[in-house]
């Protein structure tokens, strides 16, 4: 059993991401199964149109589709704005099918048709518009504090006043379930306009999505490439996400399919850098803030948080160890040229807090609780910059 709990709804929205090619099962399924025009179809609407950042199932875009024996024929309607993409989208139409349906053979045929009502274009078709920013948070290595500073800064936003969901993308570790009390709960399936859309589960007032609350951990290590990033995709656009003011995005550290994903479904506002005053830390922090940077990227770094800045034992409270050394996150900040968020100190609260599925931000008189609500309000200032740039992030296309 790969997906946690029981056969439902859920498996079968998630089904053609999350079963590997190889496996005994989908095979299986597949043999028993003749394949089915609908089948096909679900397999290609996770390709996007590269234009409009729209499945291209949605775009009318797929036509004439006719499967004969373990040939699937069809036509693929392109505006002359799709001309550069025409190998990407044979490609990922042929890797789609291949991975699915062992031996099949795509037969595609590209026509150019103009821009009509049929194709928009890309200004009316911005994915999640219920959510006004999507905030990444992101790490060189794992264990830094990413996903304590993702759940303490969606909750101190909250606390601002702001509508705020979480998303955790952490296919290596997402430890958000344990962090907010919902280990072992699964989101549930709902029909809506005749589509299955999963509803996120709720802590503490907000919407919440873990990878951890729909994969089994040992097959979320090994998620990869398209599943991978289907999985991802679906999180965002197949999900009933509320009205937000702030998605908050707990990444895997590093730089991988994950972040490639991210920046290729949505308008990412910003991304945040969590990192410890190590050198280490920072020196790896820095490439994976340099992926957000790329001129063809282009998701603005907000700032710096440093974690795990000091230590001050309770009978000493004047004393300040620096165990891990000091001054990374300031690097990391002029690194980036952007700004220090904010300095959070090593409290034992917090680790319990985090263990315990209610965050230190959460209790009033919890010692973390200024730090991280002076990081909310840091965060909410430097998007109100974005902002008043009048810049918006755009969707990376698969090929500038
Ligand atoms: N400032 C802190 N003080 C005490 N413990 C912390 C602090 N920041 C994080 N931790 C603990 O360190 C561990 C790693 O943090 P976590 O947020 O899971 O890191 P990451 O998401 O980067 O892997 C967790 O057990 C967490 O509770
Ligand atoms: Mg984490």
């Amino acid at each position: 059993m790969i997906l946690l709990g029981q056969p439902g709804s859920l498996e079968k929205l998630l089904l053609c991401n999350i079963l590997p090619s190889g496996s005994g099962g989908w095979t299986k399924y597949q043999q028993i199964m003749d394949w089915k025009q609908e089948d096909i179809l679900a397999v290609l609407a996770r390709i996007q149109d590269p234009v409009t950042g729209k499945p291209v199932t949605e775009m009318k875009m797929i036509r004439d589709l006719h499967i004969e024996g373990k040939d699937i024929r069809f036509q693929f309607h392109i505006t002359p704005r799709h001309q550069s993409y025409k190998s990407d989208l044979m490609l990922l139409c042929q890797s789609h099918l291949a991975d699915h349906f062992p031996g099949a053979e795509a037969h595609i045929h590209f026509v150019t048709v103009g821009a009509g009502p049929e194709m928009p274009q890309a200004e009316d078709s911005k994915p999640l518009p219920q959510v006004k920013h999507i905030i990444a948070v992101a790490s060189g290595k794992g264990g830094v504090g990413k996903s304590t500073v993702s759940v303490n800064l969606a909750l101190g936003l909250k606390a601002l006043g702001a509508r705020v969901g979480i998303l955790d993308a952490d296919v290596y570790g997402p430890s958000i379930p344990t962090m907010l009390g919902l280990t072992g709960q699964r989101p549930r399936v709902e029909e809506k306009g005749g589509k299955p859309v999963i509803i996120p589960l709720e802590a503490y007032g907000m919407p919440v999505l873990s990878i951890g609350n729909v994969v089994e951990p040992d097959q979320a290590v090994v998620l990869r490439g398209p599943r991978l990033a289907g999985i991802i995709r679906q999180f965002f656009l197949e999900c009933l996400w509320p009205e937000l003011d702030y998605l908050v995005v707990d990444l895997p550290p590093g730089t991988g399919d994950v972040q490639l994903t991210l920046v290729q479904t949505v308008s990412v506002t910003g991304a945040i850098m969590v990192t410890t005053p190590q050198p280490v830390a920072v020196a790896d922090a820095i490439k994976a803030m340099n992926m957000f940077l790329l001129p063809n990227v282009a998701v603005p770094v907000l700032g710096v948080v440093e974690n795990m800045s000091w230590f001050t034992p309770e009978e000493l409270p004047d004393h300040r160890y620096l165990l891990f050394g000091e001054g990374g996150g300031a690097a990391l900040s002029e690194k980036g040229h952007t700004v220090l968020l904010g300095q959070i100190p090593l409290i034992q609260g917090i680790r319990e807090g985090g263990d315990s599925g209610m965050p230190a931000v959460l209790r009033q008189d919890h010692p973390s609780r200024p730090f991280f609500l002076a990081i909310a309000e840091a965060v909410a200032r430097q998007v109100a910059v974005r902002i008043a740039s009048g810049q918006e992030t755009p969707i990376v296309k698969l090929k500038e």
